[in-house]
């Protein structure tokens, strides 16, 4: 088991049988009530897991939220909070966020804002929640379109990464949180870029050294929220590609077909590399390599021009802008990043028709 901490956050990445997980829910929450929450999926694919395997979950209370980011939502948090509440949960009980991205950002919320902060753990069971969502405290829930527009950063106490947890996660979803593993490599580790190029993300349940690319692809976002924790400074390059992606998702989220997570961002990814290329801090090499390999592995979105607007508009009210400016993370080359690049819209909106002609090149 690999070991990190991350502001008195245990983070461990393994069998998590053969880590601290045991002992902290059969002897320092021994007394505490236990409560599981889960989505309809890692209700029926992980939770019989966890119970079977360690007894003292045995009474634990589950509560069931429903799956899809269209219901990271209020009213959903509010029937949790009213759960509690009968339940007569308090501070010193414990909560285990057992799913992916949905349930450890809504899970974490309830917990932080319920009499004012219930000790939580987060075992994530997505690709994306493992190396990235369930990592660096930040809990939260949409307003309508705007994406994680309500939250609160408050770590767990512990995150139990375990890649068993991916053997019945969706090949689709394996390759939405493989963009995030690609976010890490292009903006911080050029080494890890290369062992990317060289892996078939279809097929990484079978890549013998998942556990350790999960390790280094989490512990680039622990290490980069460690340095900046409230996202002052460099916590920001954590959000290439997603400046433009959420406004992609976003966007999404109001049509008939809402886009993964993972998938705008890749595409966000193309956007912003395209930007800073514009902006003379990338290579057309490398924007080329980049956007080839990207362009293998996630599918086009089409918009019109009144889409595009749709999305700027969205863009613009990233709660991460400030004075009518959009501030982005860009690459300076691949491997390496830089923050709170002010970019015009101009430069937005041909970034997105960039992104469709690149697969219409291909
Ligand atoms: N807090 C942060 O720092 C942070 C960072 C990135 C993303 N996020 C958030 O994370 C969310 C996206 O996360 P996600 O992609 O994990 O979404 P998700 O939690 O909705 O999971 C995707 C799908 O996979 C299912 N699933 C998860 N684990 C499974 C398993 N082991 N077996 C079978 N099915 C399983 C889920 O039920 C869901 O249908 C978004 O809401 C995003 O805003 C938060």
């Amino acid at each position: 088991v690999i070991h990190f901490t991350l502001d008195n956050c245990s983070i461990e990445i393994g069998n998590i049988e053969n880590g601290s997980f045991q002992e902290l829910v059969s002897s320092k929450y021994q007394n505490s009530k236990k409560i599981i929450i889960v989505d309809e999926n890692t209700h029926d694919s992980c939770l019989e897991y966890l119970i079977t395997t360690f007894p003292s979950l045995e009474n634990a209370e589950v509560m069931l939220l429903p799956a899809g980011e269209e219901n990271k939502v209020m009213e959903v948090c509010f029937q949790v909070w009213q759960a509690l509440s009968e339940y007569n949960i308090s501070r010193s009980d414990l909560i285990i966020n057992l799913g992916g991205g949905l349930v450890t950002d809504v899970g974490g919320f309830i917990a932080s804002v319920f009499k004012r902060g219930v000790s939580f753990i987060h075992i994530p069971t997505s690709l994306l929640g493992m190396v990235d969502a369930s990592i660096g405290g930040k809990t939260g829930i949409n307003l309508g379109s705007l994406k994680n527009e309500l939250g609160v950063f408050n770590h767990p106490k512990a995150i139990f990464i375990d890649s068993r947890f991916l053997h019945t996660l969706p090949n689709q979803e394996l390759i939405n949180g493989f963009a995030e593993i690609i976010k890490h490599s292009l903006v911080a580790k050029k080494d890890l870029w290369d062992v990317l190029k060289t892996i078939d993300p279809a097929e990484l349940l079978t890549y013998p050294d998942l556990t350790n690319l999960i390790a280094i692809s989490s512990g680039i976002k622990i290490q980069i929220v460690d340095e900046d924790p409230l996202e002052k400074g460099i916590r920001k390059v954590l959000n290439f590609g997603h400046t433009i992606g959420h406004g992609i998702e976003g966007f999404c989220l109001n049509t008939d077909e809402p886009v993964a997570h993972g998938h705008a961002v890749a595409l966000g990814m193309i956007a912003e590399s395209y930007i800073s290329y514009k902006l003379n801090l990338l290579s057309e090499r490398e924007l080329m390599e980049i956007c080839l390999y990207i362009s293998q592995l996630y599918e086009a979105l089409f918009f019109n021009e009144e889409e595009r607007k749709a999305i700027i508009q969205l863009i613009s009210h990233d709660k991460k802008n400030s004075a009518g400016n959009v501030k982005m993370a860009l690459l300076k080359g691949i491997g390496s990043s830089t923050w709170d690049v002010v970019v015009n819209e101009k430069l937005i909106f041909d970034s997105l028709i960039y992104v469709e002609s690149v697969y219409q090149s291909n």
